[in-house]
Formats: C-alpha cells, structure tokens, sequence
C-alpha cells in the first residue's frame, strides 16, 4: 500500500441530515460486507443509538475503491458522533483525517452543528465537499440548499453532490471525488513514531481495543508503543483495519488509520487525544488539542432497592469499561443509602447512562437533580468547586459564589426571532449578537447558564421554533452569581436527595412546581403527608396529599379477575420502583419530576 492512495475522511452533518444512512449505503458500496450482514451489522449498533436514532459511539471503516485511474485506493470513513456533548471526540475524529463532506438535508439546510462542524473543519484544514441528502423527498428544496452552501458555508455550490442515501441515487458518485478532491495524507518518515488516539472501545475477548490515525512512521506487532499523556508503555499484539469485522495485518504505516491491541485491561488508561509513540522511536512533540474528557453535569444515583447496591457497582465498573468519559465515586445520603456521585459531558449522556445501567444492567435507579459545578469563595478567602447540593455551604460562609456559562449559537428563520430572545431571557440568557446568514435566516449568539440548558432549554427551544431553530455550544467560563439552596421536606423530613441549588430569582416558581408535582408523584398513604419547599428554614411553598387507602381493585366493578390480577401485578412492579423515606414511600418518578418547569 502506497500512502498517495489512502484517503482519510469523516461526514459531518446536523443531527438527521443522514450521517449513517448514507456510510451505510457507502459500506454497502464498497463491497466489503454482504447484503445480509449489512442489515445485522450497521454502524450504529447500540441498542440505545437506534432507538433514539443518534450516533454516540463513533466507528470507523476501510472501504477499498478501484478508482476511474485503476489505481485501488484505501478510503477510510472515520464516523463521528453527532451531538454536542460530543464535540471533543468529533474534533478529535476530525483531526485524523484530510478531508470531509459535510451533509447538509435538502429539506432542513444548514443548520447549528452544520456550521459548528464546518467550523471545526476549517481548523483543520480539511478539504471540504458539499453532499445534499435527501433529494428524493418531495419537499427538498435543492436550489435553496444551495443558496445556504454558498452563502452559509462560503463554499462554492457547483461543487455539491445531489444524493439520496436512502434509495442511493448520485451515492456512487462520491468515491470518485473523495479521491480527487481529498489529498492523501502527507506525514511520512520523520524517523520517531506517530500516532493520534481518536476512540477506542472494549472488547471483552480482547480487552482495549485503541483507533488511532498514524502520522509518522509504521507500527508492527511485538513494538513498544508508548502513550505521551503519561508515558505508560505497552506491547502491541496486533494491528489491523476496520471493515465492519477487524482485519489484522502485519503492518500499518503512516496515513492509514487503524486499530491496535496492546493487553490495556482499562479503556481508562486510554485517553482520546492522545498521542501515541515508541519508546525508541520516540517524537518530541506531542499532537495538539490533547485534553482530559471534563464532565460538566452531576447527578447521584442510587438502586431504587437498597439491596442492589451491589448490582450497581458492577454494573457501573462494566459499563466504565465502554465509556471512558463516565467518571463516578461513591456517595450516600441520608434518605437513599449508598449510591454513587456520577460526572457527565452533558444530559445526553446522563440520559444514554442511566438508560443503559437499566436496559443492559437491569437496575432501577433513582438519580437526584443534576447539577452543573459552582465556584465558591468563602469568607476566609479560600475557594472551593462544588458540584453537590450537599455541599453547599452555610450562606453565611459565602462572599461570592460563580456558575458555568456556555456561548450558545441558535439558526432560526427570522420571524422566529423574539421567540428565541424570550426564551434565551427566561433561562437567564444574554443576547450578544446576530446575524443575518441569508435574507430570512439568522444565527443568534447568546451567553446562557449552563444550568439553565442543562434543564428544558433545548425542548422549549424547539417548541417555540417549531423545530426551526437549531442549537450548539461551547463551555465559556465562570460567571458571578445569586444562588440559593432549595430543600424539600416530606412529611417533617428534609429528603437530601431532592435539594438542588438554583437561581434566586427562580426558586420560589420551582418550589411551587416542585411541591405539585411532587404532590402527584407521591401516592397517597394512609395519613396525611404534607409536602414544603424551604430555603434554610423558610418555607416559601406547600402543599399536601390527604390520606387515602390505595384499593386498585375498586375500578373492577366485581367480576374479571384476570383484570384485577393483572392491577395486582402492576402496583406491585409499580411498588418495585418506589423508596421508603421516612415513612413516605416516593416513587423513582418523583424525583426527576422536581426538575420539570411547567
Ligand atoms: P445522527 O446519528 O443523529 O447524527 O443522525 P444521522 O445524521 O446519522 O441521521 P440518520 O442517518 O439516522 O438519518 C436520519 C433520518 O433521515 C432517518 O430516518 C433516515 O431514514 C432519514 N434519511 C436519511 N437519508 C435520507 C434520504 O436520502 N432520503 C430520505 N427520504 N430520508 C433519509
């Protein structure tokens, strides 16, 4: 293999302009797997990912291509995830490769992560091609996707590829391009070794399996390599490509992107962004862009039965095996017992965890109200993170108190614009400017609390943009702020667990939410249980559940048993998923419910 015939490629696109269909349809394309197979083993194997039709895991593939030079040529597709809270590994992704087509929904247009993963592209220099998908939609409006290429993009749309990735129409056309308009990868043989870690993923035969993108030199079975982030030294037992299974070969060279096998039991010890060396071919620079994966969201959870403690654990050490951006450590509070303080890159990815530990693991779980971390400076002049209700200290304590805020950028149709602004203000946002992209659309800068998306930012956004308008952001930095610790106390018991820390200005609507939803949650008992929202001791809202003997049988009107066996089961299940607190039993519900606005 000659390296002038390797090209290095991801396809970038907003969420459902068609990422995986259409690296399906080029899998399918180039051979490499039969038709049957492709149904079984598409890119996106997760349970969860096709479900929620979203990428989270990236997976990369070698397609083989005879080009119309006769030339065989090596194209490596690096998949990309396709959300925010994964940009750092798009980046990374981004950063193995020479080129990219960004896909862009002849019926959607440009959209945020359009232009966001556009932008991470210039940075790197890639060779960008312009793919409309969806052109056999009725409502694809190709001319006006090409107004948006040229004027959203910058790119010239003469250049744009018409596709279908679903009935594959103008598919076979973009092999052909990537070869001319995707240079081949220049590195060489600078005489050290080379490498970027872009993913990895664990494979229980085989343990951490690295994806990585060599820039300098080659890499053989029973070397050495070395990882520059902390100087960890392994024996690699085998390199290889992807193509859906993996193909082992006796030796990669610089361009090519691959995997290798070095006997690392933890993904852990394996970070994204790393660079790779040998000990005795040993470069001096590290890649740049190197960063640790930061978790900006924490949530405790906790087995719903306090006997699955252990259950849990095991399946949190199982899952860490797969995700090395999970991060947790053990926690306890008073109402829910033993349970773990868990940090995550964004509420997706709580979402995918927790959806995960109950589906694959099958534990119930409750988790407390997430929370993003807060700067405190005490009275004393010392400064502490907190990312933990729990932690808050006495106010008295307190001078000054910062929180996370991101730099949003929103795309909206114009008329949808005050829409946005009102939302923005309700969250706390400021607007800090726009533009005009085409004589209709728009692109909103906003400086947002990161608490404040971390809630129902993004649903509201959709709602009142009816779907339009389109969102992405980056963490910006600490700013000063008013917060307050909200308690909540069920029937004369303070339950730590529900305690979350919030804006001034919106404790008292929260509570009064709060405390209503709560009052629905909570199933009625056989005394009366009254429900507070308090800041330290004052109470600022109530309400209460009247007593009420459960009898779930009364609806029968006598006669169908199976009907009223079938009740029995459910509220026994049902029983399943609630805690004793106190002497309240709350139900897993319940606590995720004190977050909802409305
Ligand atoms: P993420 O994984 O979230 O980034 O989404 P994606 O960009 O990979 O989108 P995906 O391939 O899952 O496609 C989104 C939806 O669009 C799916 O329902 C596809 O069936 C549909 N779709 C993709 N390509 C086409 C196309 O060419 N025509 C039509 N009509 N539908 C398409």
């Amino acid at each position: 293999l000659n390296k002038k015939n390797i090209r290095n490629f991801s396809i970038i696109a907003h969420i459902d302009h068609g990422k995986s269909t259409l690296s399906d349809r080029l899998i399918q394309l180039s051979g490499i797997i039969s038709e049957r197979d492709m149904k079984e083993q598409i890119l996106d194997s997760m349970d969860i990912e096709r479900e929620r039709g979203i990428t989270i895991k990236s997976q990369t593939v070698s397609l083989p291509y005879t080009a119309q030079d006769g030339k065989t040529y090596l194209l490596n597709l690096i998949d990309t995830p396709g959300h925010v809270d994964f940009s750092y590994e798009v980046s990374r992704a981004l950063a193995s490769c020479e080129g990219a087509l960004i896909l862009v929904d002849a019926s959607q247009g440009v959209e945020a992560q359009t232009l966001a993963n556009l932008y991470l592209a210039m940075e790197h220099d890639l060779a960008i091609i312009p793919v409309i998908n969806k052109i056999d939609l009725p409502s694809a409006e190709i001319e006006w996707a090409k107004e948006q290429i040229e004027e959203d993009l910058g790119l010239d749309s003469d250049d744009a590829i018409l596709v279908s990735a679903k009935t594959g129409i103008g598919v076979d056309k973009i092999f052909e391009i990537i070869v001319k308009k995707i240079p081949p990868p220049v590195s060489g043989d600078a005489g050290f070794f080379k490498a970027l870690v872009f993913d990895s993923h664990y494979d229980a035969f085989r343990g951490t399996i690295v994806h990585f993108r060599i820039f300098e030199g080659s890499i053989k079975k029973g070397e050495k390599i070395q990882f520059m982030s902390n100087n960890a030294q392994y024996k690699v037992e085998e390199v290889g490509l992807f193509q859906i299974v993996r193909q082992p070969q006796d030796e990669l060279i610089a361009g090519q992107v691959g995997y290798f096998i070095a006997g690392i039991k933890n993904i852990s010890d394996v970070k994204i962004g790393d660079t790779v060396t040998m000990a005795d071919k040993r470069c001096d620079k590290a890649m740049a862009g190197f960063r640790e994966p930061t978790p900006v969201v924490f949530s405790s959870m906790y087995p719903v039965a306090s006997d699955d403690y252990e259950e849990l654990t095991e399946a949190l050490e199982k899952l860490k095996l797969n995700d090395a951006s999970l991060i947790y450590e053990k926690d306890s509070s008073v109402a829910l017992g033993f349970g773990y303080r868990c940090g995550f890159l964004g509420l997706l990815h709580l979402e995918v965890v927790q959806e995960r530990l109950e589906r694959e693991y099958n534990v119930s779980l409750i988790l407390t109200s997430p929370s993003v971390m807060y700067e405190i400076t005490y009275t004393d002049g010392t400064i502490k993170i907190i990312d933990n209700p729990v932690q808050y200290p006495d106010p008295a304590e307190i001078s000054r108190v910062r929180e996370p805020f991101i730099k949003a950028s929103i795309i909206v149709p114009d008329k949808y614009m005050g829409n946005v602004m009102q939302v923005c203000h309700e969250f706390r946002g400021v607007s800090k400017n726009y533009q005009y992209l085409t004589s209709n659309r728009m692109e909103m800068k906003f400086e947002l609390p990161l608490a404040e998306v971390v809630y129902e930012f993004y649903d509201r956004l959709k709602s009142v943009t009816q779907g339009y308008g389109s969102f992405d952001y980056e963490i910006a930095g600490y700013q000063e702020t008013d917060l307050v610790k909200l308690d909540f106390i069920i029937n004369g018991e303070r339950v730590d667990a529900l305690s979350q820390l919030i804006h001034r200005d919106k404790a008292e609507a929260r509570a009064r939410t709060a405390c209503k939803k709560l009052r629905e949650e909570i199933p009625r008992q056989q005394f009366k249980i009254p429900i507070q929202g308090a800041i330290g001791g004052k109470i600022i809202s109530r309400e209460t559940i009247s007593a009420f003997r459960k009898d779930v049988t009364a609806k029968c009107y006598g006669g169908d048993i199976s009907r009223k066996r079938k009740l029995l089961e459910k509220q026994k299940k049902g029983k399943k998923r609630m805690k004793m607190v106190g002497s309240v039993e709350i139900p897993q519900s319940a606590f995720l419910s004190v977050l909802k606005t409305d």
